[in-house]
């Protein structure tokens, strides 16, 4: 059976069992900032386990992306040394919510997997882990099901504390767990390892390929396990392991899959073996960069971009190991596509995209892999012992861009270790650095306590009454605040928009009979809003009332250019492709900003697309509407979502006509006519495939528009036209300083003759050599050198010096007929010409050029010449 054809049989035989089939989550788990990357099937049913979320089905079946290459789920050291671990993988699952629970989870999983009419794997081949304590599902294991007590294992707390254990899932450190039974296959004798449980288990011969997970408790950051409302059913099937054993193969990458990407993965590196853990390496981690690259990712420094990059620079690392040379990773891209993109639609959409970002990435690494692993070489040719120090692991990381666990991987093929803490420690003593070379305000984010919860009322309203809930002064909490302080007020309901989503925080004042608290920033804390400000005058103090008054222009404007921001997203993609997506933006009253994924600069007539696209959609004049409601229905709807951003169970989705969907908390204009007009007024780069484009609407577009007029009013001034003849003026003007500098060329020449003539005249004669040295003030280099040559011909047997003081410098040019400079040289007068000027000069025998700086001493200078002729002759 082909991968495509297992997956396809797991979905359906769950929907024959009343599973709704649920499409895979992103990559970036859109709704939970304690998960790195999806990392299992039930991540994106998480708040369903917990209770916080109803869904119209209580049954769920679906083939899950995963990537478990950082955080708690991490593979990536092993991907290439094991027949069975991926930075990416398929996790095919089915789930219960307070639906079913163990009985029928055991049953299930046997029955697909046994069955003749689904996998029809041999029963004997199957062991099976429980929670060493779980009684319940052994005894439905062996008394139901009829596996054998010695093909029964069962696993207790194995990691070194309570509930840590192999048959104890938990998705991180918090969140939903339970204990777990676990399927096993035998890949038979001939492969080493020992079954579960037992000292050999790390092997080969026994792989786990079905984990069936009873939750039933909620882990909170204290560790205290509190019960679920309903026990509930997680399962994981990796779909590259079990393709493993119906195709009759021990490893992963023996599959029909990953053929293709082994084969791509070999020709790009150029080498011809397709059985090499480099070549596995590679195979393994084009699929998560290519997946990860697709849902948004970017390689940097932090976070899940630093994660793409660690992955992108081992896969160069193991390829250049295999001889790759130059760029090759970008290369596999296509085979990737070919392979999953019919599955994954979105590897097809972004191929483009994804080959630029890894060919960037590539080509940067290659600019210091090759330095970095010649100073490893010789600081491991120095090694004492067999852990390599961390101060060496940090150097590489710093000057090198290794990261540690590339480093640890080399290391490793020496059967060396890294030592991670001292790297650890190295990295800390630079973050305290850099912490200490910048200076933090006061962070309010940490005082206010977050059990304040303020209601938001601005979306309809520029005003309102509130009550004084807290006060902060100079970062601490106080009952007063008196006249002149600055400081925090919390308010128990407040019209002040608070920063977010790249929308600046609203200004205005709070006013308390003759207190007034000018509002200058308010910002966001759990659910405080926190305005900050100074009191201009009178006292506050906590409990009482205030009248909240928001800077209702200032809003208003800064209204237009969050709606434009949604219009230019829109438009970006239109005209860019889809592969765009937002990376950060910033609006506030005068302007806004708009960065986001895209690999050149935008054309001028992409630009002017836009501005075309955006200003069409204004004059449509759509009303911009907004709804409260779930984030499925939200995405069913097309709304586009930031990747990483957490969304509540209820989001707001913005729309403007069928143009623009977006999941938004903003304030925005009521029609999209309001916004008047937009004008981009910059494009740019600002990190490796990220562009910023800066646009201004409204009035200060118009404004924009009216400076460039008066601009271009003042230029047709000057050259006394008109803007509509100021091209044709300017041009003329042009033509004519053309034709004016070419006839003062030739007037120059011709004076230049002209004084040739004369001063031939006063040459001297100094034992048969014509010797000729002036000074002529105000020429150039150019104009000296054109006479020197005209001198030199009319002399006959010469040798020459001219001088001058020109734009406040001396310009010297000697000249020295060819008859004479077997025993003079121009280049030799120049040097103690120009030396006596205080600069240098040189050249040829016949022609030399030099200058300085001493104007007084030109005359000096020039006086050398006749003994200079004495001595030489
Ligand atoms: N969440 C469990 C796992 O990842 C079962 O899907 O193993």
């Amino acid at each position: 059976m082909k991968s495509a054809e297992i997956r396809e049989a797991f979905l359906r035989f769950f929907e024959e069992q009343g599973h709704t089939r649920v499409a895979s989550s992103s990559l970036i788990p859109g709704n939970d900032p304690t998960l790195l990357f999806t990392n299992a099937g039930m991540n994106q049913f998480k708040d369903c386990f917990l209770g916080q979320e109803k869904r119209a089905y209580t049954r769920a079946v679906s083939s899950q992306k995963c990537v478990r290459a950082g955080g708690k789920h991490n593979d990536l050291e092993n991907v290439g040394y094991t027949a069975r671990h991926h930075t990416f993988f398929e996790m095919l699952g089915n789930f219960s919510f307070g639906d079913y629970f163990k009985r029928d989870a055991i049953t299930y999983a046997w029955t697909f997997l046994t069955s003749d009419k689904w996998l029809n794997l041999p029963k004997e081949k199957l062991w099976v882990t429980v929670y060493a304590s779980d009684d319940e599902a052994y005894d439905i294991w062996t008394k139901e099901v009829g596996v054998p007590a010695e093909r029964m294992v069962r696993i207790g707390d194995n990691k070194g504390a309570p509930y840590a254990s192999d048959n104890f899932w938990t998705m991180g450190d918090t969140g939903p767990c339970g204990p777990c039974t676990e399927i096993f296959y035998d890949h038979g004798a001939d492969i080493w390892g020992g079954p579960p449980g037992s000292p050999e288990e790390d092997g080969d011969r026994y792989i786990e390929i079905w984990n069936n997970v009873f939750m039933q408790f909620n882990r909170t950051a204290d560790g205290v396990l509190h019960p679920l409302p309903a026990p509930s059913v997680d399962t994981g099937m990796g779909l590259e392991r079990v393709s493993a054993v119906l195709q009759h193969v021990h490893s992963n990458y023996e599959i029909d899959l990953f053929q293709s990407l082994l084969s791509a993965s070999a020709k790009a590196v150029g080498c011809t073996s397709d059985n090499q853990a480099s070549l596995k390496v590679v195979a393994d981690h084009i699929r998560s960069c290519g997946f990860l690259i697709a849902d948004g990712v970017l390689p940097s420094n932090e976070g899940r971009g630093y994660v793409l990059r660690r992955i992108i620079r081992r896969a160069c690392r193991h390829g250049n190991k295999l001889g790759a040379k130059g760029s090759f990773f970008y290369q596999i891209v296509g085979a990737l596509v070919a392979e999953m993109g019919e599955a994954f639609p979105e590897l097809k959409s972004q191929q483009a995209h994804i080959e630029r970002v890894l060919k960037a990435e590539e080509e940067q690494f290659a600019k210091t892999l090759e330095q970095g692993l010649k100073i490893l070489e010789q600081d491991l040719a120095e090694l004492k012992g067999n852990v390599v120090p961390g101060d060496v692991v940090f150097k590489l990381y710093d000057t090198y861009g290794f990261p540690m666990d590339l480093t640890g991987d080399i290391a490793r093929e020496r059967s060396l270790t890294i030592d991670e803490e001292g790297f650890e420690r190295e990295m800390e003593a630079q973050r305290v650095r850099a912490r200490s070379a910048s200076s933090f305000g006061l962070d309010y984010n940490s005082l206010v306590k977050v059990d304040v919860a303020t209601e938001f009322t601005g979306y309809t309203a520029h005003s309102g009454s509130a009550k004084i809930v807290a006060l902060y002064k100079g970062g601490q909490s106080v009952d007063v605040l008196s006249e002149g302080e600055e400081g925090v007020v919390v308010l128990d309901q407040t019209p002040f928009y608070a920063e977010s989503g790249g929308q600046i925080g609203d200004c205005g004042f709070l006013q308390a009979g003759a207190a007034r608290f000018d509002v200058r920033d308010t910002t966001k804390t759990g659910g405080a809003f926190l305005h900050h400000g100074v009191l201009d005058s009178g006292s506050l103090t906590v409990g009482s009332p205030v009248q909240a008054q928001v800077d209702a222009d200032v809003r208003h404007a800064t209204s237009l250019n969050h709606s434009a921001t949604h219009l230019l997203h829109a438009a970006l993609r239109q005209v860019l492709g889809e592969h765009v997506q937002q990376k950060g933006s910033l609006v506030d009253s005068q302007r806004l900003r708009f960065d986001f994924s895209h690999f050149e600069a935008i054309k001028p007539e992409q630009l002017k697309a836009l501005e075309e696209i955006v200003n069409a959609e204004i004059r449509k004049n759509s009303e911009v509407e907004t709804e409260e409601t779930d984030i499925d229905t939200a995405k069913q709807k097309g709304a586009m979502a930031l990747f990483g951003e957490k969304y509540g169970d209820s989001v707001r989705v913005l729309s403007m006509g069928d143009f623009s969907v977006e999941l938004c908390g903003g304030i925005h204009a009521n029609r999209t006519g309001d916004i008047g007009l937009l004008k981009i007024i910059s494009e740019g780069g600002v990190a490796s495939g990220v562009r910023r484009i800066e646009a201004v609407t409204g009035a200060a577009a118009l404004a924009y528009l009216n400076a460039a007029e008066e601009q271009l009013k003042e230029a047709a001034n000057l050259v006394k036209g008109s803007r509509d003849n100021l091209i044709d003026k300017l041009s003329a003007v042009l033509e004519r300083n053309r034709l004016l500098e070419k006839q003062l060329e030739q007037l120059q020449a011709k004076a230049a003759s002209a004084a040739g003539d004369d001063l031939s005249a006063s040459a001297q004669d100094v034992k048969g050599v014509k010797v000729l040295a002036v000074r002529l003030d105000g020429q150039d280099g150019k104009a000296l050198l054109a006479l020197v040559d005209q001198l030199k011909n009319k002399l006959g047997r010469a040798v020459i010096l001219l001088g001058s003081v020109h734009e406040e410098k001396v310009v010297l040019v000697a000249g020295v007929t060819k008859d004479l400079t077997g025993q003079l040289k121009a280049g030799d007068l120049m040097k103690q010409a120009a030396a006596a000027v205080g600069g240098k000069g040189g050249g040829r025998p016949d022609m030399a050029q030099g200058g300085g700086t001493d104007a007084g001493a030109l005359d000096a200078a020039l006086a050398l010449t006749v003994p200079f002729v004495e001595q030489g002759i």
